[in-house]
Protein backbone atom coordinates (compact mmCIF):
# COMPACT_ATOMS: atom_id res chain seq x y z
CA UNK A 1 0.00 0.00 0.00
CA UNK A 2 1.16 3.79 -0.68
CA UNK A 3 1.96 5.36 2.47
CA UNK A 4 -0.31 8.26 2.76
CA UNK A 5 2.26 10.78 4.44
CA UNK A 6 6.10 10.44 3.81
CA UNK A 7 8.16 8.57 6.36
CA UNK A 8 9.80 11.69 7.66
CA UNK A 9 6.44 13.60 8.09
CA UNK A 10 6.29 15.54 11.15
CA UNK A 11 3.27 14.77 13.58
CA UNK A 12 2.97 17.15 16.70
CA UNK A 13 1.17 19.28 18.97
CA UNK A 14 1.22 22.61 20.00
CA UNK A 15 1.12 25.69 22.70
CA UNK A 16 2.21 28.74 23.85
CA UNK A 17 4.53 30.05 26.55
CA UNK A 18 1.29 32.67 28.42
CA UNK A 19 -1.33 29.99 27.28
CA UNK A 20 -0.05 27.27 29.22
CA UNK A 21 2.91 27.97 31.79
CA UNK A 22 1.69 30.36 34.42
CA UNK A 23 4.56 30.87 36.24
CA UNK A 24 3.54 34.18 35.96
CA UNK A 25 5.79 35.98 38.41
CA UNK A 26 8.60 32.78 39.41
CA UNK A 27 11.90 33.34 38.93
CA UNK A 28 12.37 36.76 37.45
CA UNK A 29 9.79 36.57 35.08
CA UNK A 30 8.86 39.97 34.03
CA UNK A 31 4.75 41.51 33.47
CA UNK A 32 3.70 40.56 30.38
CA UNK A 33 1.01 42.74 28.15
CA UNK A 34 -0.98 40.00 28.63
CA UNK A 35 -0.74 39.82 32.48
CA UNK A 36 -1.61 43.49 32.25
CA UNK A 37 -5.11 42.91 29.93
CA UNK A 38 -6.23 40.22 32.62
CA UNK A 39 -6.47 42.57 35.35
CA UNK A 40 -8.28 45.03 33.18
CA UNK A 41 -12.32 43.96 33.55
CA UNK A 42 -14.49 43.08 31.05
CA UNK A 43 -11.48 42.68 28.99
CA UNK A 44 -11.21 38.43 29.54
CA UNK A 45 -13.65 35.99 30.17
CA UNK A 46 -14.58 35.70 34.04
CA UNK A 47 -11.54 37.99 35.08
CA UNK A 48 -9.08 34.61 34.40
CA UNK A 49 -5.77 35.26 34.53
CA UNK A 50 -2.42 33.99 33.48
CA UNK A 51 -0.65 33.48 37.16
CA UNK A 52 -1.34 29.40 37.26
CA UNK A 53 -2.62 28.68 33.71
CA UNK A 54 -1.60 24.71 33.29
CA UNK A 55 1.52 25.36 35.29
CA UNK A 56 3.41 24.22 33.03
CA UNK A 57 6.16 26.01 34.34
CA UNK A 58 6.52 23.63 36.90
CA UNK A 59 4.80 20.82 35.35
CA UNK A 60 6.91 20.56 32.59
CA UNK A 61 8.16 16.83 33.11
CA UNK A 62 4.52 15.51 33.40
CA UNK A 63 4.18 17.44 30.30
CA UNK A 64 6.98 15.79 28.24
CA UNK A 65 6.14 12.19 29.35
CA UNK A 66 2.34 13.27 27.80
CA UNK A 67 4.11 13.86 24.30
CA UNK A 68 6.02 10.52 24.59
CA UNK A 69 3.20 8.80 25.54
CA UNK A 70 1.86 10.47 22.58
CA UNK A 71 4.35 9.48 20.27
CA UNK A 72 4.34 12.88 18.65
CA UNK A 73 8.29 13.63 16.50
CA UNK A 74 8.23 16.90 16.81
CA UNK A 75 6.66 19.86 19.83
CA UNK A 76 5.85 23.45 18.97
CA UNK A 77 6.01 25.75 21.78
CA UNK A 78 6.92 29.31 22.27
CA UNK A 79 9.22 31.08 24.42
CA UNK A 80 7.88 33.66 26.91
CA UNK A 81 9.74 37.27 26.15
CA UNK A 82 9.09 38.62 29.93
CA UNK A 83 10.94 35.06 31.25
CA UNK A 84 14.15 36.20 29.43
CA UNK A 85 13.88 39.46 29.15
CA UNK A 86 11.89 40.93 32.12
CA UNK A 87 12.37 44.61 31.87
CA UNK A 88 12.58 43.91 28.32
CA UNK A 89 16.41 44.69 27.69
CA UNK A 90 19.61 44.50 29.59
CA UNK A 91 21.13 41.48 30.68
CA UNK A 92 18.83 37.79 30.13
CA UNK A 93 17.29 36.01 33.06
CA UNK A 94 19.44 32.91 33.42
CA UNK A 95 16.72 31.37 35.02
CA UNK A 96 14.27 32.10 32.52
CA UNK A 97 16.51 30.47 29.83
CA UNK A 98 17.47 27.68 31.59
CA UNK A 99 13.58 26.39 32.16
CA UNK A 100 14.05 26.37 28.38
CA UNK A 101 16.87 24.21 28.55
CA UNK A 102 15.95 21.86 30.64
CA UNK A 103 12.30 21.29 27.88
CA UNK A 104 14.51 21.10 25.57
CA UNK A 105 16.23 18.34 26.99
CA UNK A 106 13.78 16.74 27.48
CA UNK A 107 11.96 16.53 24.18
CA UNK A 108 14.78 15.05 22.57
CA UNK A 109 15.60 12.72 25.16
CA UNK A 110 12.50 11.51 23.93
CA UNK A 111 12.97 11.97 19.97
CA UNK A 112 10.54 14.67 19.97
CA UNK A 113 12.16 17.42 17.77
CA UNK A 114 11.24 21.14 19.22
CA UNK A 115 10.20 23.90 17.07
CA UNK A 116 10.66 26.73 19.05
CA UNK A 117 8.14 30.04 18.45
CA UNK A 118 9.85 33.33 19.47
CA UNK A 119 6.83 35.39 19.64
CA UNK A 120 3.34 34.14 20.44
CA UNK A 121 2.15 37.64 21.85
CA UNK A 122 3.22 37.78 24.92
CA UNK A 123 5.48 41.16 24.97
CA UNK A 124 7.28 42.37 28.00
CA UNK A 125 4.62 45.01 29.49
CA UNK A 126 8.12 47.28 29.53
CA UNK A 127 8.34 47.43 26.25
CA UNK A 128 4.61 48.03 25.67
CA UNK A 129 5.39 51.05 28.26
CA UNK A 130 7.85 52.20 25.40
CA UNK A 131 4.78 52.14 23.13
CA UNK A 132 5.16 48.41 21.79
CA UNK A 133 4.73 47.44 18.38
CA UNK A 134 3.90 51.08 17.21
CA UNK A 135 7.38 52.09 17.93
CA UNK A 136 9.99 51.10 15.62
CA UNK A 137 12.77 50.23 18.18
CA UNK A 138 10.52 47.23 18.72
CA UNK A 139 12.37 45.78 15.80
CA UNK A 140 15.63 45.91 17.63
CA UNK A 141 14.39 45.03 20.79
CA UNK A 142 13.22 41.89 19.18
CA UNK A 143 16.30 41.46 17.37
CA UNK A 144 18.05 41.51 20.70
CA UNK A 145 15.85 38.41 22.38
CA UNK A 146 16.19 36.67 19.23
CA UNK A 147 19.67 36.79 19.11
CA UNK A 148 20.02 35.69 22.90
CA UNK A 149 17.87 32.58 22.10
CA UNK A 150 20.04 31.73 19.04
CA UNK A 151 22.82 32.14 21.22
CA UNK A 152 21.59 29.85 23.96
CA UNK A 153 19.43 27.40 22.01
CA UNK A 154 20.82 27.46 18.44
CA UNK A 155 22.98 23.87 19.46
CA UNK A 156 19.57 22.35 20.54
CA UNK A 157 16.64 23.63 18.76
CA UNK A 158 16.75 23.64 14.63
CA UNK A 159 13.10 25.07 13.33
CA UNK A 160 12.42 28.07 14.42
CA UNK A 161 9.77 30.46 13.65
CA UNK A 162 9.54 34.19 14.09
CA UNK A 163 6.49 35.25 14.72
CA UNK A 164 2.94 33.52 15.00
CA UNK A 165 -0.18 35.49 13.51
CA UNK A 166 1.22 38.51 12.98
CA UNK A 167 -2.46 39.50 11.85
CA UNK A 168 -3.66 38.78 15.07
CA UNK A 169 -1.17 40.59 16.81
CA UNK A 170 -1.93 43.62 14.90
CA UNK A 171 -5.22 44.06 13.96
CA UNK A 172 -6.95 42.25 17.13
CA UNK A 173 -4.39 44.09 19.16
CA UNK A 174 -4.40 47.53 17.63
CA UNK A 175 -6.91 47.58 15.04
CA UNK A 176 -10.56 46.69 17.13
CA UNK A 177 -8.51 45.82 20.77
CA UNK A 178 -10.33 42.63 22.04
CA UNK A 179 -6.87 41.53 22.44
CA UNK A 180 -3.80 43.24 24.54
CA UNK A 181 -2.34 45.79 24.83
CA UNK A 182 -6.22 46.44 23.27
CA UNK A 183 -5.88 49.57 21.53
CA UNK A 184 -9.14 50.21 18.44
CA UNK A 185 -7.52 52.52 15.75
CA UNK A 186 -6.78 50.51 12.08
CA UNK A 187 -3.90 52.77 10.86
CA UNK A 188 -1.90 52.12 13.51
CA UNK A 189 -2.98 47.99 13.19
CA UNK A 190 -0.85 48.63 9.57
CA UNK A 191 1.82 50.64 11.07
CA UNK A 192 2.35 47.31 13.81
CA UNK A 193 2.39 44.82 10.89
CA UNK A 194 5.28 46.73 9.38
CA UNK A 195 7.01 46.65 12.68
CA UNK A 196 6.16 42.84 13.09
CA UNK A 197 7.27 42.39 9.81
CA UNK A 198 10.34 43.95 9.56
CA UNK A 199 11.24 42.31 13.09
CA UNK A 200 10.63 38.92 11.32
CA UNK A 201 13.06 39.92 7.79
CA UNK A 202 15.76 41.32 10.26
CA UNK A 203 15.83 38.11 12.30
CA UNK A 204 15.59 35.83 9.35
CA UNK A 205 18.92 37.60 8.09
CA UNK A 206 20.53 37.79 11.24
CA UNK A 207 19.94 33.81 11.40
CA UNK A 208 21.69 33.23 8.39
CA UNK A 209 25.12 34.75 9.72
CA UNK A 210 24.31 33.92 13.34
CA UNK A 211 21.44 31.01 13.67
CA UNK A 212 22.38 27.14 13.88
CA UNK A 213 24.08 26.47 10.93
CA UNK A 214 21.33 23.71 9.84
CA UNK A 215 18.32 25.48 11.33
CA UNK A 216 15.62 26.56 9.33
CA UNK A 217 13.51 29.93 10.05
CA UNK A 218 9.82 30.88 8.58
CA UNK A 219 7.12 32.53 9.99
CA UNK A 220 2.97 31.54 10.99
CA UNK A 221 0.34 32.94 9.69
CA UNK A 222 -3.42 32.92 10.58
CA UNK A 223 -4.50 32.26 6.98
CA UNK A 224 -8.08 31.68 5.93
CA UNK A 225 -9.38 31.18 2.04
CA UNK A 226 -12.14 34.04 1.64
CA UNK A 227 -14.96 32.91 -0.39
CA UNK A 228 -17.73 34.91 -1.80
CA UNK A 229 -21.76 34.76 -0.59
CA UNK A 230 -22.63 34.13 -4.03
CA UNK A 231 -21.57 34.93 -7.66
CA UNK A 232 -22.23 38.58 -7.51
CA UNK A 233 -19.52 40.63 -8.76
CA UNK A 234 -19.76 43.02 -5.91
CA UNK A 235 -18.98 40.02 -3.81
CA UNK A 236 -16.53 38.49 -5.58
CA UNK A 237 -14.56 42.08 -4.81
CA UNK A 238 -15.69 41.43 -1.55
CA UNK A 239 -13.84 38.20 -0.84
CA UNK A 240 -10.28 39.22 -2.59
CA UNK A 241 -10.99 42.27 -0.67
CA UNK A 242 -10.77 40.36 2.95
CA UNK A 243 -8.20 38.15 1.55
CA UNK A 244 -6.03 41.24 0.78
CA UNK A 245 -7.03 42.35 4.65
CA UNK A 246 -6.07 38.72 6.29
CA UNK A 247 -4.27 37.26 3.87
CA UNK A 248 -2.03 38.89 1.25
CA UNK A 249 -1.10 41.76 3.34
CA UNK A 250 1.20 39.69 5.26
CA UNK A 251 2.45 36.84 2.85
CA UNK A 252 3.18 39.21 -0.08
CA UNK A 253 5.85 41.33 1.17
CA UNK A 254 7.58 38.18 3.13
CA UNK A 255 7.66 36.31 -0.17
CA UNK A 256 7.37 38.52 -2.43
CA UNK A 257 8.73 41.79 -1.58
CA UNK A 258 5.40 44.39 -1.66
CA UNK A 259 2.22 44.64 -0.07
CA UNK A 260 -0.59 44.25 -2.26
CA UNK A 261 -1.03 47.13 -4.80
CA UNK A 262 -4.81 47.14 -4.70
CA UNK A 263 -5.06 46.85 -0.63
CA UNK A 264 -2.53 49.76 -0.17
CA UNK A 265 -4.88 51.99 -2.57
CA UNK A 266 -7.98 51.14 -0.87
CA UNK A 267 -6.17 51.72 2.67
CA UNK A 268 -5.53 55.56 1.38
CA UNK A 269 -8.72 55.42 0.01
CA UNK A 270 -10.77 55.00 3.17
CA UNK A 271 -8.12 55.67 6.27
CA UNK A 272 -6.10 58.58 7.13
CA UNK A 273 -2.66 56.22 6.51
CA UNK A 274 0.07 57.90 4.61
CA UNK A 275 2.05 55.05 4.61
CA UNK A 276 5.17 57.47 6.16
CA UNK A 277 6.41 55.04 7.82
CA UNK A 278 7.59 52.99 5.01
CA UNK A 279 11.48 53.03 5.03
CA UNK A 280 12.83 52.49 1.90
CA UNK A 281 15.17 49.51 2.58
CA UNK A 282 12.37 48.27 4.59
CA UNK A 283 10.70 46.30 2.08
CA UNK A 284 13.56 44.37 0.58
CA UNK A 285 14.41 43.23 4.34
CA UNK A 286 11.19 41.89 4.71
CA UNK A 287 11.57 39.87 1.68
CA UNK A 288 14.83 37.81 3.20
CA UNK A 289 13.97 34.46 1.96
CA UNK A 290 12.29 32.02 4.76
CA UNK A 291 12.69 28.49 4.70
CA UNK A 292 8.61 27.37 5.33
CA UNK A 293 5.52 29.37 5.98
CA UNK A 294 3.20 28.11 8.92
CA UNK A 295 -0.12 28.24 8.49
CA UNK A 296 -2.87 27.74 11.64
CA UNK A 297 -6.24 27.28 9.79
CA UNK A 298 -9.36 26.73 12.00
CA UNK A 299 -12.37 28.13 9.27
CA UNK A 300 -12.96 29.69 5.60
CA UNK A 301 -14.43 32.81 6.09
CA UNK A 302 -17.35 34.16 3.83
CA UNK A 303 -17.63 37.42 2.76
CA UNK A 304 -20.22 39.86 1.05
CA UNK A 305 -20.52 43.36 0.04
CA UNK A 306 -20.71 45.98 2.94
CA UNK A 307 -21.90 49.45 0.17
CA UNK A 308 -22.82 51.74 3.30
CA UNK A 309 -19.62 50.55 5.27
CA UNK A 310 -21.43 50.19 8.22
CA UNK A 311 -20.28 46.69 9.16
CA UNK A 312 -17.58 45.87 11.53
CA UNK A 313 -15.03 46.69 8.16
CA UNK A 314 -16.05 50.14 7.38
CA UNK A 315 -12.28 50.91 5.90
CA UNK A 316 -13.09 47.69 3.49
CA UNK A 317 -16.10 48.03 3.16
CA UNK A 318 -17.25 44.27 3.16
CA UNK A 319 -18.95 42.10 5.74
CA UNK A 320 -18.11 38.61 7.06
CA UNK A 321 -21.56 36.35 6.92
CA UNK A 322 -22.32 33.62 8.95
CA UNK A 323 -22.66 30.69 7.11
CA UNK A 324 -25.45 28.07 7.92
CA UNK A 325 -22.75 25.11 8.12
CA UNK A 326 -21.99 23.41 11.58
CA UNK A 327 -19.55 24.99 13.50
CA UNK A 328 -17.38 24.32 16.47
CA UNK A 329 -18.07 25.71 20.05
CA UNK A 330 -16.17 28.88 19.70
CA UNK A 331 -19.90 29.52 17.93
CA UNK A 332 -20.31 32.06 14.96
CA UNK A 333 -17.16 32.10 12.46
CA UNK A 334 -15.85 28.96 13.01
CA UNK A 335 -17.11 26.65 10.52
CA UNK A 336 -15.83 23.30 10.28
CA UNK A 337 -15.03 23.23 6.09
CA UNK A 338 -11.96 20.81 5.75
CA UNK A 339 -12.17 21.35 2.18
CA UNK A 340 -11.06 25.23 3.22
CA UNK A 341 -7.57 23.61 4.49
CA UNK A 342 -7.61 21.72 0.96
CA UNK A 343 -7.85 25.01 -0.81
CA UNK A 344 -5.75 27.12 1.26
CA UNK A 345 -2.76 24.72 0.39
CA UNK A 346 -3.54 24.23 -3.15
CA UNK A 347 -3.70 27.83 -3.10
CA UNK A 348 -0.44 28.48 -1.14
CA UNK A 349 1.37 25.83 -3.44
CA UNK A 350 0.16 27.69 -6.16
CA UNK A 351 0.37 31.29 -5.82
CA UNK A 352 3.66 30.96 -3.36
CA UNK A 353 5.80 28.24 -5.18
CA UNK A 354 7.95 26.22 -3.61
CA UNK A 355 7.64 26.86 -0.19
CA UNK A 356 7.53 23.94 2.06
CA UNK A 357 4.78 24.06 4.62
CA UNK A 358 3.59 23.25 8.15
CA UNK A 359 -0.30 23.34 9.46
CA UNK A 360 1.37 24.49 12.81
CA UNK A 361 -2.19 24.68 14.52
CA UNK A 362 -5.40 23.27 13.23
CA UNK A 363 -8.06 21.92 16.12
CA UNK A 364 -11.29 22.73 17.90
CA UNK A 365 -12.92 23.50 20.98
CA UNK A 366 -15.28 21.98 22.29
CA UNK A 367 -17.65 21.98 25.79
CA UNK A 368 -16.30 18.60 26.58
CA UNK A 369 -17.95 16.18 29.47
CA UNK A 370 -15.78 14.17 31.81
CA UNK A 371 -17.59 10.95 32.57
CA UNK A 372 -18.34 9.34 35.54
CA UNK A 373 -15.43 6.68 34.67
CA UNK A 374 -13.00 9.79 33.97
CA UNK A 375 -13.10 9.48 30.40
CA UNK A 376 -13.73 12.04 27.83
CA UNK A 377 -14.88 10.76 24.65
CA UNK A 378 -14.68 13.51 22.47
CA UNK A 379 -15.44 12.20 19.17
CA UNK A 380 -16.52 15.62 17.89
CA UNK A 381 -12.91 16.10 17.86
CA UNK A 382 -11.64 13.09 16.73
CA UNK A 383 -14.03 13.86 13.66
CA UNK A 384 -13.09 17.65 13.08
CA UNK A 385 -9.40 16.42 13.51
CA UNK A 386 -9.63 13.32 10.89
CA UNK A 387 -11.42 14.95 8.31
CA UNK A 388 -8.80 18.32 8.29
CA UNK A 389 -5.94 15.50 8.27
CA UNK A 390 -7.58 13.58 5.04
CA UNK A 391 -7.31 17.29 3.73
CA UNK A 392 -3.58 17.50 4.11
CA UNK A 393 -3.65 14.15 2.56
CA UNK A 394 -5.32 15.46 -0.48
CA UNK A 395 -3.40 18.86 -0.34
CA UNK A 396 0.01 16.41 -0.61
CA UNK A 397 -1.44 14.09 -2.98
CA UNK A 398 -1.81 16.99 -5.63
CA UNK A 399 2.14 17.96 -4.99
CA UNK A 400 1.69 20.07 -2.18
CA UNK A 401 5.12 20.21 -0.53
CA UNK A 402 3.83 19.93 3.25
CA UNK A 403 6.39 19.07 5.67
CA UNK A 404 3.82 18.38 8.59
CA UNK A 405 0.76 19.03 11.16
CA UNK A 406 0.72 20.17 14.62
CA UNK A 407 -2.43 19.60 16.75
CA UNK A 408 -3.84 22.69 18.69
CA UNK A 409 -3.94 21.95 21.25
CA UNK A 410 -1.42 19.37 23.18
CA UNK A 411 -3.69 20.39 26.62
CA UNK A 412 -6.63 22.52 27.44
CA UNK A 413 -4.96 26.36 27.90
CA UNK A 414 -5.87 30.29 28.48
CA UNK A 415 -7.68 31.14 25.01
CA UNK A 416 -6.99 34.42 25.25
CA UNK A 417 -9.94 36.96 25.61
CA UNK A 418 -12.11 33.67 26.38
CA UNK A 419 -9.61 33.04 29.50
CA UNK A 420 -10.20 28.99 30.07
CA UNK A 421 -13.90 28.55 29.08
CA UNK A 422 -12.95 27.20 25.55
CA UNK A 423 -10.92 23.90 25.39
CA UNK A 424 -9.11 22.98 22.57
CA UNK A 425 -6.82 19.86 23.99
CA UNK A 426 -6.52 16.75 23.47
CA UNK A 427 -5.49 16.34 27.18
CA UNK A 428 -8.22 17.58 29.15
CA UNK A 429 -6.93 20.29 31.90
CA UNK A 430 -8.60 20.59 35.16
CA UNK A 431 -8.29 24.16 36.23
CA UNK A 432 -9.19 23.49 40.06
CA UNK A 433 -6.53 20.24 40.45
CA UNK A 434 -3.98 20.95 37.54
CA UNK A 435 -4.25 17.21 37.09
CA UNK A 436 -3.90 16.48 32.98
CA UNK A 437 -6.47 13.69 31.35
CA UNK A 438 -6.06 12.58 27.85
CA UNK A 439 -9.12 12.58 25.94
CA UNK A 440 -10.22 10.03 23.32
CA UNK A 441 -8.62 12.24 20.71
CA UNK A 442 -5.64 12.29 22.14
CA UNK A 443 -5.25 8.13 21.90
CA UNK A 444 -7.08 8.36 18.61
CA UNK A 445 -4.00 10.83 17.48
CA UNK A 446 -1.34 8.04 18.81
CA UNK A 447 -3.06 5.49 16.60
CA UNK A 448 -2.73 7.42 13.69
CA UNK A 449 0.64 8.75 14.25
CA UNK A 450 1.71 4.80 15.32
CA UNK A 451 0.45 4.03 11.59
CA UNK A 452 2.26 6.30 10.17
CA UNK A 453 -0.53 8.97 8.98
CA UNK A 454 -2.46 5.69 8.06
CA UNK A 455 -6.07 7.47 9.48
CA UNK A 456 -8.10 5.86 12.15
C1 LIG B 1 -4.32 30.63 17.12
C2 LIG B 1 -3.33 30.99 18.17
O1 LIG B 1 -2.03 30.91 17.70
C3 LIG B 1 -3.52 30.25 19.47
O2 LIG B 1 -2.82 30.95 20.44
C4 LIG B 1 -4.98 30.09 19.78
O3 LIG B 1 -5.21 29.54 21.03
C5 LIG B 1 -5.62 29.23 18.71
N1 LIG B 1 -5.42 29.84 17.41
C6 LIG B 1 -7.11 28.98 18.89
O4 LIG B 1 -7.81 30.17 18.77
Amino acid sequence: MNRPFPKDFLWGVATSAAQIEGGAWADGKGESIWDRFCRIPGKVKNGDRLDVACDHYHLFSQDVRLLKELQVNTYRFSVSWPRIFPAGAGSPNQKGLDFYKRLIEACLENGIQPSLTIYHWDLPQALQDKGGWVNRDMVDYFLEYALTLFRELGDVVSMWTTHNEPWVISYLGYGNGIHAPGYANVPLFLKVAHHLLLSHGKTVKAFRNDGPKDGKVGLTLNMSPCYPVDEQAENKQAARIYDGFLNRWFIDPVVKGAYPQDMTALYERTLPIPFDYIQEEDMQMINEPIDFIGINYYSPTTLRADPLADGPFPFLGVEPVATSGPVTDMGEGWEINPDGLKDLLLRLHRDYQGLPIYVHENGAAYDDQVEADGSIQDRKRIQYLRSHILACQEALQAGVPLKGYYVWSLMDNFEWAFGYDKRFGIVHVDFETLKRTPKQSFYWYRQLIRQQGVVP
